[in-house]
């Protein structure tokens, strides 16, 4: 299969705190790869120096062939190219679920408004929001607002959606929604990098999982081959902790 990103040991300080002690990790066209991890092992800072909002200090990324980390690539291009889903959803609550879906791909994809719009629609139709479009995100439940940036991330056109944890702000009974929602996107063959705690989730959505523990990568697999029989304790007590 085609490498969609190839990221090879980066590296990432702040001030003299070693956080990401030399990460690698490929992604391939249609891939669900997730990382687990305990807390303060570094995830969030793993996907945020893969979408550009913190430098890494060294180390490539190579996306079609170049490495972004070097020389003058349009980094502006390339962030583009990959959507994020936060915790917290981020989105912009004096506009409506349409225009916080609209507002960045009509800056950054060359579209008309026309065009962005119906793509924008199409997508809160598929994540079961196209009743919402006029609506603000202060009406709307958590679990909506989550499924609303799932949209707004789609309608970026992404090679890749990395999520952070897309569900730990939500009450229990919206996780399901918003985890059924990102498994619909798999079924689409979406690209996708997730963080997340939920392990009956990633165990059943990933084709591969990374657990992560103190800025390195301790082991991978197959989510059986992690949840069954992980090589090392480490990855084991992690795991009889939060299952
Ligand atoms: N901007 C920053 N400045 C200084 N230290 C930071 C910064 N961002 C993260 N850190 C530190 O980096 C370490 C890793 O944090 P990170 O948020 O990546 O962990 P995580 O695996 O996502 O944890 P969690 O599961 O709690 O979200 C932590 O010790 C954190 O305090
Ligand atoms: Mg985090």
């Amino acid at each position: 299969m085609e490498n969609i990103i190839e990221i090879k040991n980066l590296k990432k300080s702040f001030g003299s705190k070693k956080i990401l002690k030399g990460l690698s990790l490929n992604l391939e066209k249609g891939q669900v790869v997730s990382l687990i991890g305990p807390s303060g092992s570094g995830k969030s800072t793993f996907l945020r120096c893969i979408n550009l909002l913190e430098r890494p200090d060294c180390g490539e990324i190579i996306y079609k062939g170049e490495n972004i980390l070097q020389g003058d690539f349009k980094t502006a291009d390339f962030k583009g190219k990959l959507a994020m889903v936060f915790q917290n959803f981020n989105l912009f609550n004096n506009m409506s679920v349409l225009d916080n879906c609209t507002k960045a791909p009509i800056k950054v994809l060359k579209a008309s408004r026309e065009e962005v719009e119906e793509k924008a629609i199409k997508n809160l139709d598929l994540v079961g929001m196209g009743d919402f479009i006029k609506a603000r995100p202060s009406q709307l439940s958590g679990g909506q607002k989550q499924r609303v940036a799932i949209a707004r991330a789609l309608t970026m056109d992404p090679d890749i959606i990395l999520f952070d944890e897309p569900t730990s702000a939500l009450d229990p009974e919206m996780v399901g929604e918003v985890l059924s929602t990102i498994n619909n996107l798999k079924d689409l063959g979406l690209t996708m990098l997730i963080v997340s705690h939920e392990m009956d989730f990633v165990r059943r959505v990933s084709d591969k999982i990374i657990f992560m523990d103190q800025g390195k990568i301790l082991e991978e697999g197959s989510p059986d081959q992690i949840f069954t029989s992980p090589k090392y304790d480490r990855t084991r007590q992690f795991l009889n902790v939060n299952l």
